[in-house]
């Protein structure tokens, strides 16, 4: 896709369809502005339609016009913005995910002009990144494995109108920011869909070394088995052991150069390329998408795929545990008991609840490299999708700013948060007979809460934020922004908090 600025206007630019809005109300759906004008121009034709065709303006509805010849555009989509008072940029970005899926195989170019400041509240520049991340990651599919890949009209070129040039350096910051965050995403998502054959803890940790070749300000450190053990990781190892894919431990760090602040933040994400669930085997139908295990891993990849493009003002270390939790003569078996990197013995009473391990030690490894922030991303547990459904991430932080931060992103990365307490008095139930800590709690209510606070004894008191991803990393069929597969959750609301 390839997005171009004219200083036409609408009516005089070419291209496969005029893209005007529409927001629903209670009467008849309300045109903007713009459309508004083409509509005069056309004599009322798309008023007509909206009539005949009994269009509401729903948020993501689609109406074809055609224009015959009265403009240059061959056609106008009339596309639906939803309801006034419900709309934002999230909605905007939504209604053109549903235009590319829509009208995929249709049309190969398309002239757009943004909306007004009382159509909405986001300017031009938000408006165009909002454009290019539905556009693409609407389009996005997994296709390497598929053969029969039909070669359909895909939607080629986007053409902003009225671009004079006080607007047009924001549309084009934006087009810029919403190609840089769609790809990410979708590297995340390929990272997910890759099946764990493929994508292994080699896998991941080349494209940790490539991103760092590519660009002078990342640099990357990868720990073989040996490395990690002789390290005092005992947490991961006693995860990775059962395996004969041999396990890494990803350190990724980007530092800016002259305009670096103090401050250094350590992105953790949960690598475990697929959980069997270990010697606690998991059944068939709970380790069916387990290759998802290692997406918190996948939107780290992603952020530092992008990160100098985008060039945030602190050091950020990208870490990651990746190995995959398998079942062998070498497992851990419950009962046994391991050391992790900042000297914390823990029991392994199933090992079904491995990422909590492995991050264990990727956890006291940011604080033991001068972490002053950490944000780790995990599918950790299955409780936090009862509470929270699958598309609701659920936050843990032990900090009221980083809390209205990570919110802050989320919300403009229209990926959903909601936090949950980090409730002391249940710390009880993460206690071992033997042991400093147990890797599953005692009682079975309250799982996303007691794998938080078991994560929590690791980080040292620094200001931490835990992401359980474990409803929203997957989708389980298709959906507004994208299609069955992994999601890339979290790659945006990182890239927002850092730029
Ligand atoms: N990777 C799973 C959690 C998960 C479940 C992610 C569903 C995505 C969708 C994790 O390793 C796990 O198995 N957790 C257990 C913990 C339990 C044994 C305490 C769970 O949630 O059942
Ligand atoms: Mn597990
Ligand atoms: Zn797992």
């Amino acid at each position: 896709m390839n997005f171009e600025f004219s200083g036409s206007s609408l009516d005089k630019v070419s291209a496969g369809a005029s893209v005007v809005f529409a927001f629903e109300t209670k009467l008849a759906p309300e045109l903007t502005q713009e459309s508004s004008k083409l509509d005069k121009l056309l004599k009322g034709i798309v008023l007509k339609e909206i009539k005949d065709e009994n269009f509401k303006g729903k948020l993501g509805e689609i109406l074809s016009v055609k224009t015959s010849g009265k403009i240059f555009a061959p056609k106008i989509y009339v596309l639906g913005l939803g309801k006034k008072e419900e709309f934002g940029s999230s909605e905007f970005r939504v209604a053109f995910s549903h235009l590319v899926k829509k009208t995929k195989g249709k049309i190969s170019s398309i002239v757009l002009l943004p909306l007004n400041s009382k159509e909405a509240n986001f300017g031009s520049e938000v408006q165009s990144q909002m454009v290019v991340e539905g556009l693409l990651l609407g389009n996005y599919r997994f296709l390497k494995y598929k053969a029969d890949d039909k070669k359909e009209k895909e939607l080629e070129t986007i053409i902003f109108a009225g671009c004079n040039t006080d607007i047009q350096a924001k549309i084009k910051d934006g087009v810029k920011r919403g190609e840089i965050f769609a790809k990410a995403t979708k590297l995340a998502r390929d990272l997910v869909n890759e099946p764990a054959a493929v994508a292994n803890p080699t896998y991941l940790a080349n494209l940790a070394l490539e991103i760092a070749k590519k660009s002078k300000d990342v640099r990357c450190i990868i720990y073989n088995k040996e490395q990690v053990k002789k390290m005092g990781m005992g947490a991961f190892m006693g995860i990775a052991q059962a395996a004969d894919t041999e396990p890494k431990f990803i350190h990724l760090e980007y530092a800016p150069g002259k305009v670096a602040t103090k401050e250094r933040i350590a992105l953790v994400g949960k690598g475990i390329t697929f959980d069997t669930g270990g010697i606690s085997l998991k059944g068939d139908e709970h380790m069916a998408n387990m290759k998802m295990d290692m997406a918190g891993a996948a939107a780290v990849l992603g952020v530092f795929s992008v990160i100098s493009e985008l060039r945030p003002k602190m050091t950020v270390m990208g870490l990651i545990a990746a190995t995959p939790n398998m079942v062998s003569g070498k497992s851990t078996v419950p009962g046994d008991v391991v050391t992790a990197l900042n000297g914390k013995t823990i029991e392994i009473l199933n090992t079904d609840a491995e990422g909590r391990v492995t991050l264990a030690d990727s956890l006291s490894y940011a604080v033991k490299k001068g972490a002053t922030k950490i944000i780790d991303l995990a599918t950790l547990t299955g409780a936090a999708e009862v509470a929270l459904g699958t598309d609701i991430t659920a936050l843990f932080t032990n900090n009221r700013k980083l809390e209205e931060e990570i919110k802050g992103a989320s919300a403009k990365a229209g990926e959903k948060v909601w936090s949950l307490p980090l409730e002391k008095t249940y710390k009880e139930m993460n206690k071992s007979d033997i042991a400093d800590i147990a890797n599953i709690p005692s009682s079975r209510y309250g799982g996303a809460i007691t794998a938080a606070l078991f994560l929590e004894e690791f980080v040292n008191a620094k200001p931490w934020a835990h992401l359980d991803i474990a409803g929203p990393a997957f989708a389980e069929k298709d959906f507004a922004l994208g299609s069955k597969g992994g999601t890339g959750f979290g790659v945006r609301t990182l890239l927002n908090l850092l730029v």
